[in-house]
């Protein structure tokens, strides 16, 4: 079955973009320009002729909330495309990074670990999301916190842990469980301070016989 696209005009999108971060993006606090991967990569999804007939069935999942800020960007980018999804779950221990490994090259244990301290910072983002029927926020380490989520059908994953092991477990449990025409997006790849995050995402291509593209995707066939 032929879809089109439920995008208008891209122009027409981005004004739109605009006027969401004046209004409803209040805790937008980067460039969205650093999130280019995560802007094209919702743009491939909510163009693809595989998965527009499986939205209402699919999930999109975050790993790494921290502020709320790219959960935010894809609620609404999903909001903008009118892409019917079934729930939207970001992921975060929200008590900084883990324990970096001899893979990893600047990132520390700690790191990200919010001011005003972890539990905090969670309750502000999941109260930020409490309005929003299909998004919630899931506190827990990775990997421990997959085991209530192994029934999961995935069209979207956008990861942004920065750490090789957060990369190699989360890779692993989210492939089987990503449908045809998914895609991954990959915050860290291209990132010079995340070597960890490469070398388990090329680890990752290999052992599956993938390829990244734009250094920014990882799409299943
Ligand atoms: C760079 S921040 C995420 C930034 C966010 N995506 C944004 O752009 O606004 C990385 C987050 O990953 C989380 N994280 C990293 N490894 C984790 C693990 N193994 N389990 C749970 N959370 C983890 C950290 O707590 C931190 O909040």
């Amino acid at each position: 079955m032929m879809h089109t696209t439920k995008l208008g005009h891209p122009s027409r999108f981005i004004s739109s973009l605009s006027w969401l971060f004046s209004s409803r993006m209040g805790i937008i606090k980067h460039s969205i320009w650093s999130k280019e991967h995560v802007i094209r990569g919702i743009e491939k999804m909510c163009n693809s002729e595989i998965l527009l007939p499986l939205e209402r069935t699919l999930d999109i999942y975050e790993f790494g909330v921290y502020r709320g800020e790219t959960t935010v960007l894809i609620e609404h980018l999903l909001y903008g495309y009118q892409f019917t999804y079934k729930n939207l779950w970001g992921f975060d221990a929200f008590e900084g990074l883990p324990q970096e490994t001899e893979n990893d090259n600047f990132h520390k244990k700690g790191d990200f670990k919010h001011p005003d301290g972890g539990i905090e910072n969670f309750e502000r983002v999941k109260n930020y999301f409490s309005s929003y029927e299909n998004v919630t926020i899931v506190r827990g380490w990775i990997p421990e916190t997959f085991k209530d989520f192994t029934e999961s059908k995935l069209c979207f994953v956008h990861l942004d842990l920065d750490l090789y092991e957060g990369y190699k477990y989360t890779l692993d449990f989210v492939w089987p469980r990503l449908v045809s025409g998914g895609i991954i997006a990959l915050d860290d790849y291209a990132a010079p301070t995340c070597a960890g995050a490469k070398k388990a995402t090329d680890e990752f291509v290999e052992l599956h016989g993938l390829t990244v593209i734009d250094h920014y995707y990882i799409i299943k066939e």
